[in-house]
């Protein structure tokens, strides 16, 4: 179901946000529903368990106060991450997607990479998801070596906030199939460079028709969206 190669690949940003609560099952399920055929979603670690939420702060998104990772899990579970909807487990992500959708695991802090490949690989040894059904990535590139010597089975994303660097080194620690970055920054030279590393180019977080041509012009392979319902132009302007 989910192809590589030079295909074009669509990751629905925390779900379909742009409708839904974000990194919430509804905004998963809503996504699905549109048809994305990757989810990407974000990862924090509390009492050892891999929670889908974005911020370290629970105030943006929650009800709640405070830092994620102070939890306990109890609490962060009791929490309305909006429209009634509780904080996720990374688990609970994966049971929605599997069979239906690739996952995209976005490891946001150091304590979760453990926890992220514990949930994760037992869903690979059940065959419940299929390892190319799966991308974990980083803007931590440490973290993101930790998880790959935890898990050499699954695709590794390095994500960066500005211009790529140092690719030949980090994807040679990380196993990296693809870069991360922000669309805003990407250009001509950046696509060749990554490609001759042999790696895919993923931009984020591409919300409107003029930026989708912008950078399908320039031959990225791959956009994070809040917006699934961009998908089928996506897919009649991506050049193979
Ligand atoms: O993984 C792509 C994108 O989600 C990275 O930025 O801040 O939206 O997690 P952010
Ligand atoms: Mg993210």
């Amino acid at each position: 179901m989910v192809k590589s190669g030079r295909s074009f690949w669509f990751f629905a940003h925390r779900g379909a946000s742009g409708h839904e609560p974000e990194n919430t099952l509804r905004s998963v399920r809503r996504a699905l529903a549109m048809g994305a055929p990757w989810v990407e979603v974000d990862v924090l670690a509390v009492d050892g368990e891999a929670v889908v939420i974005h911020d370290e702060y629970l105030e943006r998104t929650t009800n709640g106060k405070g830092p994620v990772s102070a939890g306990p899990l109890s609490y962060l579970r009791s929490l309305d991450a909006g429209m009634g909807e509780p904080i996720p487990l990374l688990g609970e992500v994966l049971e929605c997607v599997a069979g239906r959708a690739g996952v995209n695991v976005e490891i946001k802090g150091p304590d979760a990479a453990a926890p992220t490949a514990r949930v994760l690989g037992d869903y690979l040894e059940k065959g419940r998801l299929g390892p190319e059904e799966v991308i974990v990535s980083s803007f931590h590139h440490d973290i993101l070596r930790r998880f790959h010597l935890l898990l050499p089975a699954v695709k590794t994303g390095l994500l960066f906030g500005g211009q790529p660097r140092r690719l030949g080194t980090l994807s040679r620690q990380t196993g990296a199939f693809s870069v991360h970055m922000n669309h805003r920054l990407c250009h001509a030279g950046i696509v060749e460079r990554v490609r001759r590393e042999g790696l895919k180019l993923f931009v984020y977080t591409v919300n409107n028709e003029e930026d989708l041509k912008r950078v399908l012009a320039l031959g990225v392979d791959g956009v994070f969206s809040d917006y699934p319902e961009l998908l089928p132009l996506a897919k009649r302007l991506f050049r193979p």
